[in-house]
């Protein structure tokens, strides 16, 4: 008798986004027609870069030759993206990651789900809430929890948000082993300072506990005081890995491209104690699971560091901040409390109301889709998250039609 993973029952019925697709399609059936517009997941809308659609048309003449054809790459990447990361990303502000520290993949949405492959399943793990559910949910699926019950999983440490500290979760009171970091914080927009950052690092280094840090939304910072790596932040190499996308940054959300830093420097314990190079055990597990990123993706995610790639991914980003500066200006003008859109694109919004409720009444009345907070956690319930993805002609019909909405 075949028998199942039983730690997925334990699971939530559906994925977030799933969930609100299905509702959104039954939306759609019922009212044929009717305009809609998206501001719930965070997908991207405009096209890749020229810069980049260049790049990647010419590897793929490459393939097209026999004599410049490529099979397989190598499982890390190719090293001309690596050193174009390591130099751009972190060496040019002073973090020292070296190529070989950094693992091409085709998504932080599965590095960061399945990095936790590589610890043992009785560690103590810190989560926030609220937060991204693929940190939680693929903990869930490992066996790392216990059951579901009010919002909340056992055993898993959550480090609350709320207003009180600017959805910047506090240092836990007991020791952990593994911490989830995301900033800009999907999905609350909220923005970490180099200091509360440093103190994150010093509680990992005293405790022996790795920091996963999730910094997807790293290119919306336009604050220079804030950090854009936690290897800014000295002391990190030995603690702490960090996730980046093309996804977000230059619209690779179709194109699938991102990276892992795993630096030499950090390193985990067996149960006897002894120390193991987390570098070794991730490239063990990524060169047997993944077989790379395919040649012209990577020559297109490459051509984001040159010159014009640079000029072309800040106008891009520019485009969906203001989208963002819109957003949060109609809802405060609104008279809602709302966190992010300035160095993120979600902003979330207090609504002061049952999160789903509010989801359906600007579904419904608006045609807008939003993402319910409570999806994200006990402590997003009665907020929304607006996402700043779509054309800047859509977001200001949008926010029309939320203040007619609101004002019935
Ligand atoms: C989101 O809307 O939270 C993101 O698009 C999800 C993701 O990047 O996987």
């Amino acid at each position: 008798m075949i028998r199942i993973n039983e730690n997925y029952l334990k699971l939530q019925a559906s994925y977030l986004f799933s969930d609100i697709a299905r509702r959104v399609a039954a939306f759609q059936r019922e009212n044929p027609g009717r305009e809609i517009i998206r501001l719930g997941i965070g997908d991207v809308t405009r096209a890749l870069p020229p810069t980049c659609i260049k790049a990647f048309h010419q590897a793929v003449d490459e393939m097209a030759d026999d004599r410049t054809f490529r099979g397989y790459g190598p499982e890390q990447g190719y090293l001309f993206l690596r050193e174009k990361i390591a130099a751009e990303d972190f060496q040019a502000r002073g973090a020292d990651i070296s190529p070989d520290e950094i693992f091409i993949s085709d998504g932080a949405k599965c590095d960061t789900g399945n990095i936790q492959e590589i610890f043992a399943i009785d560690i103590e793990i810190a989560i926030p809430d609220p937060v991204y559910p693929v940190y939680l949910d693929t903990n869930v699926m490992a066996g790392r929890t216990g059951k579901y019950k009010d919002g909340r999983y056992d055993k898993i440490r959550y480090l609350e948000g709320t207003w009180e500290n600017g959805f910047v979760p506090d240092l836990p009171e007991e020791p952990v082993d593994l911490i989830y970091l995301c900033f800009p914080n999907n999905p609350t927009g909220a923005t970490i300072t180099r200091d509360r950052l440093r103190s994150w690092v010093e509680y990992a280094r005293e405790n022996r506990a790795l920091i996963l840090y999730d910094a997807a939304y790293e290119a919306f910072i336009r604050d220079d005081a804030l950090p854009r790596s936690v290897y800014e932040i000295e002391g990190a190499r030995e603690v702490a890995l960090e996730f980046r996308s093309f996804s977000k940054t230059a619209g690779f959300t179709g194109t699938r491209c991102a990276y892992t830093v795993v630096p030499r420097t950090c390193e985990a314990y067996d149960r006897n104690g002894q120390k193991h190079s987390l570098h070794a055990l991730w490239n063990r597990r990524h060169s047997t699971k993944f077989n790379g990123v395919s040649y012209p993706v990577q020559k297109a995610a490459e051509a984001v560091y040159s010159k014009e790639g640079k000029a072309q991914v800040k106008e891009l980003i520019d485009y969906y901040l203001r989208n963002a500066a819109l957003i949060r200006k109609e809802m405060c003008s609104l008279g809602f409390q709302c966190l992010g859109g300035e160095n993120s694109p979600y902003i979330w919004v207090d609504g002061r109301m049952d999160s789903w409720r509010f989801f359906d009444r600007l579904l419904e009345k608006a045609g807008v889709v939003c993402t319910p907070g409570s999806g994200f956690g006990k402590c997003g319930q009665g907020f929304i998250r607006i996402s700043a993805f779509n054309s800047f002609e859509n977001v200001q019909k949008a926010m029309a039609g939320i203040k007619m909405a609101l004002a019935e």
